[in-house]
C-alpha cells in the first residue's frame, strides 16, 4: 500500500466521522484519574512552543492553550482541522493542514512536540523523526501516546476485539484497511531505533491502562470509532454490534455501568544538543 493510499484513507476516515478520537479518548482516565492528553500535557509542563503532531480536531491542543502555552498543530485532515479551528482557545494558532514528514515549520521553531494516538499511523517514520529533530531546538521534548496494538485491555474491551476478529478476518480484500504506519512504533525497542538515528535520547517508556468504561452503548459507540470498520460491510458492523451490546448486559455493575480498559504507551524523548 502506498503512502499516498495510506493518506487518502486516513483523510477519508476523518472526513466521514470528524473528532473521532477524542470523542473517544476525552472519556478515558487512567488510574490517577487524567485523561491521555492530560498525560501528554503535563509532560511538557514549563516548554513555551508546543507543536501538536496530527493534533486532529484540537483536544489536546486546546488544553495546551490554556495551560498558557504558544501552540501550532499540523494534521493531514483537513474536516478535523476545521473542527480545531472552531476553539475560542486556538483563535491564534496555526493550524496546518500538511504532512509530518514534510512539516511546514523552521528549524528549532518549538520547545516540545506531543502526538497524541498518531505517530504509529505514519510512513516513512524515519522521515518524521528527522523532521521533528530539525523544528525542535537543542533539548526539546517530545511526548507520544501510542497505541499499544496488543489484543487485551480489560472487561468489555477484549469481548470487543474477540467479536471484531473474525469480521476482520474474513473480510474480502476489498473491505479491508490499509496497514498503517510502521510496526517498530508498537515497541520500546522500536521507538529507539526510530528516535536515537535522528538525535533523540532512548525512550522513557509506561503503559498506561485507560479506563473507558460507560454504559453499553457508550462504550459500544467509544470503541467502534475504528478505522477497521470504514470498509466493512454496514451489516457486518451493526450484526457485531448488536451482539456486544447483548453480552455486555453481564458485565455491568449495578448501576450499569459496563468496565472497559484499553492500554496505551506513553514514551518520551529528548533531543541531544546536535541533532544526528
Ligand atoms: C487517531 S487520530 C488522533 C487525533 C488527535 N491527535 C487525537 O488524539 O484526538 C490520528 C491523526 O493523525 C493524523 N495523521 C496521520 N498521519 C499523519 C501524517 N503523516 N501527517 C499529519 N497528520 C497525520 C490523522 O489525520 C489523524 O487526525
Amino acid at each position: 500500500m502506498t503512502t499516498a493510499a495510506q493518506e487518502a484513507f486516513l483523510r477519508e476516515f476523518h472526513a466521514r466521522h470528524p473528532a473521532a478520537t477524542s470523542n473517544m479518548m476525552s472519556h478515558g482516565r487512567a488510574p490517577d484519574g487524567r485523561s491521555s492528553y492530560e498525560i501528554l500535557r503535563d509532560h511538557v509542563a514549563g516548554q513555551p512552543r508546543i507543536l501538536d503532531l496530527g493534533c486532529g480536531d484540537g483536544f489536546l491542543l486546546d488544553l495546551l492553550a490554556k495551560a498558557g502555552h504558544q501552540v501550532a498543530g499540523v494534521d493531514l485532515s483537513s474536516a478535523d482541522l476545521a473542527l480545531a479551528r472552531q476553539r475560542p482557545s486556538l483563535h491564534d494558532a496555526p493550524l496546518i493542514t500538511g504532512r509530518a514528514q514534510e512539516l511546514p515549520f523552521p528549524d528549532g521553531g518549538f520547545d516540545a512536540c506531543v502526538s497524541h494516538m498518531a505517530f504509529m499511523l505514519m510512513p516513512d517514520i524515519d522521515q518524521v523523526a528527522a523532521e521533528l529533530a530539525r523544528i525542535l531546538v537543542p533539548g526539546g521534548r517530545l511526548a507520544l501516546i501510542l497505541s499499544s496494538g496488543q489484543v487485551g485491555g480489560g472487561g468489555s474491551y477484549e469481548l470487543f476485539q474477540k467479536l471484531i476478529r473474525p469480521a476482520l478476518d474474513g473480510a474480502p480484500p476489498e473491505q479491508r484497511m490499509p496497514s498503517l504506519g510502521d510496526r517498530r512504533t508498537l515497541h520500546r525497542d522500536g521507538i529507539d531505533e526510530i528516535l536515537v538515528p535522528a538525535g533523540f535520547s532512548p525512550v522513557a517508556w509506561t503503559s498506561e491502562p485507560i479506563d473507558l468504561g460507560g454504559t453499553a452503548e457508550q462504550v459500544w459507540s467509544r470503541l467502534s470509532a475504528i478505522y477497521n470498520f470504514m470498509p466493512l460491510d454496514p451489516a457486518v458492523v451493526q450484526s457485531i454490534e448488536q451482539d456486544f451490546l447483548a453480552r455486555t448486559t453481564e458485565l455491568a455493575d449495578s448501576d450499569g455501568r459496563i468496565p472497559c480498559t484499553m492500554n496505551v504507551r506513553v514514551a518520551v524523548a529528548d533531543r541531544g544538543e546536535a541533532s544526528g
